[in-house]
């Protein structure tokens, strides 16, 4: 991996010109008082340098004549390392991450400034970090205040965002190595969950299953909270909770995946807990299996993004105008949007480092972003009829028989060259 991260710096690097990149760690964040939540690298610091401690800075200086990949780090402290874990600290850190220089994070304020005053411009994300702006800020304020005597200097702070997000949007061999490896667990966590979870048990139990399963088989943990979602309890699209108990004739959402060095698996399934679906469910999850079916066939090398999501609309609406649901002409239906009361989110994203990962969806007012060889998304549509949702307006009402079901069927679908591969086909549908 290490000659990957270089290969990725060598490629931002190449895209900033005689700028300078500067990289924040993500914050710690407190759980309560004084105990913090277990660190979480941000994902462009990871991608660039795979380096996952805190109060780190990276910089990129690719004009610089001898330092042009600039960690700073926490040094080596036994006295505190034995409270809060170990660090690589600065010497290690140089052959391990194949930094051209390393200094302790004390030293930011000294050393920023040779890194910046020979740039063109500051590439930086302003906004995530406040008082880490205010660092930035400082460096680039006191710059410009030089400029007129040097005639030379960072003119602007540009976002990096749109050049990283479009190398992250393309996975490596070693990316999706991890990404597979991520969805074999999940998979696996899936397969045991559809036998475990029976009426009587809790979500809970459910839940505790599946990350069981999770931190056995080396993965991180969760790449985000679980949904266990039986009955209605479905109808609610980030239901964490997980404290209900399954009952007989209820269907059961799970949405769960893990992060495999850091890279994340997002799978959804829903079934009936008793091993049978009544009409009203089974009809609901024709229609939802249909819809994903439909629009992972539009997972092609060239197709824009949007056809995934339109053809899901489509096939959606169309089965809820033939049950009755929804009343009207079928392209008025979906042009003002009257499936929303029951499909009210896209159906997917892209998935890598973060579950709702890096990369545009849209190139301008018009032009959708198009589907390439090496991206990883979902595919993820849904129906939900909620105990209490209204139809939208002058659309029929809903019959008590609909209502209380709620279905997702999630998959993780990579762009092939002649098409897609179904990385999470191994779960039951
Ligand atoms: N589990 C989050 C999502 O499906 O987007
Ligand atoms: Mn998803
Ligand atoms: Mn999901």
């Amino acid at each position: 991996m290490h000659a990957e991260y270089r290969q990725r710096r060598e490629l931002l690097m190449s895209k900033i010109g005689r700028g300078t990149a500067i990289f924040r760690s993500a914050p710690t964040a407190v759980m309560h008082n004084d105990v913090e939540y277990a660190f979480r690298q941000d994902s462009n610091f990871f991608y660039l340098t795979g380096f996952n401690e805190p109060e780190a800075v990276a910089v990129l200086a690719p004009h610089h004549e001898e330092h042009r990949f600039v960690l700073f780090v926490q040094p080596k402290d036994w006295e505190k390392e034995v409270w809060s874990g170990y660090r690589v600290g600065v010497d290690a850190a140089k052959d391990r991450f194949g930094a051209d220089e390393v200094y302790p994070i004390a030293e930011l304020h000294e050393k920023l400034p040779k890194y910046l005053e020979k740039a063109d411009r500051i590439y930086y994300h302003l906004g995530r970090d406040r008082s880490f702006d205010e660092i930035v800020l400082w460096h680039w304020q006191r710059l410009m205040a030089g400029y007129p005597k040097r005639g030379s200097g960072p003119v602007a702070i540009e976002d990096y965002t749109p050049i990283l997000s479009a190398l992250r949007l393309v996975k490596s061999p070693a990316e999706l190595d991890l990404i597979r490896q991520a969805v074999t667990i999940s998979v696996e966590a899936h397969q045991h969950a559809l036998e475990f979870a029976q009426p009587g048990r809790y979500e809970y139990q459910v839940q505790a299953e599946i990350e069981h399963i999770f931190r056995l088989r080396g993965s991180l943990g969760p790449a985000y909270p679980s949904i266990v979602a039986s009955g209605a309890n479905a109808c609610i699209l980030h239901y964490i909770e997980n404290q209900s108990q399954i009952q007989d004739g209820d269907l059961l959402l799970i949405d769960a995946g893990c992060s495999y060095g850091y890279y994340n698996a997002d799978i959804t399934r829903t079934f009936p807990v008793s091993g049978k679906f009544s009409p009203e469910q089974k009809i609901l999850y024709d229609l939802v299996l249909e819809a994903q079916v439909q629009a992972i066939a539009q997972v092609q090398p060239g197709n824009p993004w949007n056809q995934i999501h339109d053809t899901a609309v489509r096939v959606l609406t169309e089965g809820l105008v033939a049950l009755g649901l929804l009343a009207g002409n079928l392209e008025e239906l979906i042009k003002e949007e009257k499936y929303k009361p029951f499909y009210m989110h896209k159906t997917g994203h892209w998935l890598g480092l973060d579950v709702h990962d890096a990369g545009i969806y849209k190139c301008g007012e018009e032009a959708w972003q198009t589907l390439y060889p090496g991206q990883v998304l979902t595919v993820e549509p849904g129906i939900y009829i909620a105990p209490h949702i209204q139809p939208a307006e002058g659309q029929p009402p809903i019959a008590d028989c609909w209502r209380g079901i709620g279905i997702r069927i999630e998959d993780d679908v990579l762009v092939t060259p002649n098409g897609h591969e179904v990385l999470t086909n191994a779960v039951p549908k």
